[in-house]
């Protein structure tokens, strides 16, 4: 399924492209995006790097990573950055970050949504999981919106900022993605 194009109600997920560099520096060369995650802002070389993996993996067969430009619909331009990178066992591990520009209007939510979507609906995955920062109540209430709940600590997941950091992780399964109020 080459390649990826998901719509929801104001969003939408594409393929990367190249000159998609500049917009996703925005993010991860942000002090402010980057806060709570675990690396610390990126030169624009390593972000290109990040977009070049993005694409390599679109041609890998089967396909394991999906890293996504999250556009607004009216707008090809990326404003954010989906991942989902799959597992064994059908599992697969979401990561998101969004430009600090559109930060408070919902699109977090959204955006864990649609990669739910992806995971569940078209790749048939049974377990999607996420890990974040403690201190991170933005990507808890984007999460735990979702229907994923927290799961466990892991201590000094990450060595970012200067320090270790433990993580926070929420998990949601198949039946729980596929109960009627959902
Ligand atoms: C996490 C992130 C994607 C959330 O995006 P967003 O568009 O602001 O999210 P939403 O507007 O959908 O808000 C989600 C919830 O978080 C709450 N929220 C937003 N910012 C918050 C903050 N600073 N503190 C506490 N709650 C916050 C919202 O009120 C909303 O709560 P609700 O569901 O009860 O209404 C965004 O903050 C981001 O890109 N952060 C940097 C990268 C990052 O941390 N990624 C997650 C890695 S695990």
């Amino acid at each position: 399924m080459n390649p990826i194009t998901l719509e929801g109600p104001r969003l939408t997920f594409r393929e990367l492209r190249e000159d998609d560099v500049d917009a996703l520096f925005e993010i991860y060369g942000s002090e402010v995006a980057t806060e709570h995650l675990s690396f610390d802002p990126r030169p624009l070389d390593s972000v290109a790097s990040v977009i070049a993996s993005g694409i390599a993996d679109t041609q890998v067969d089967p396909r394991t990573v999906y890293a996504l430009a999250v556009t607004l619909k009216e707008d090809p331009g990326l404003i954010g950055y989906a991942r989902l990178a799959l597992e064994a066992h059908r599992a697969g591990q979401i990561g998101f970050a969004l430009n600090p520009s559109v930060w408070g209007q919902g699109y977090g939510t959204e955006t864990v949504r649609l990669l739910l979507q992806l995971g569940f609906d078209q790749l048939g995955l049974h377990r999607i999981w996420g890990a974040r920062s403690p201190k991170n109540a933005a990507s808890a209430r984007a999460m735990s919106g979702n229907g994923m709940v927290e799961e466990a600590r892991i201590r000094d997941h990450v060595f970012t900022h200067g320090a270790w950091r433990d993580s926070i992780t929420h998990v949601i399964l198949e039946d729980e993605w596929r109960q009627p109020e959902r």
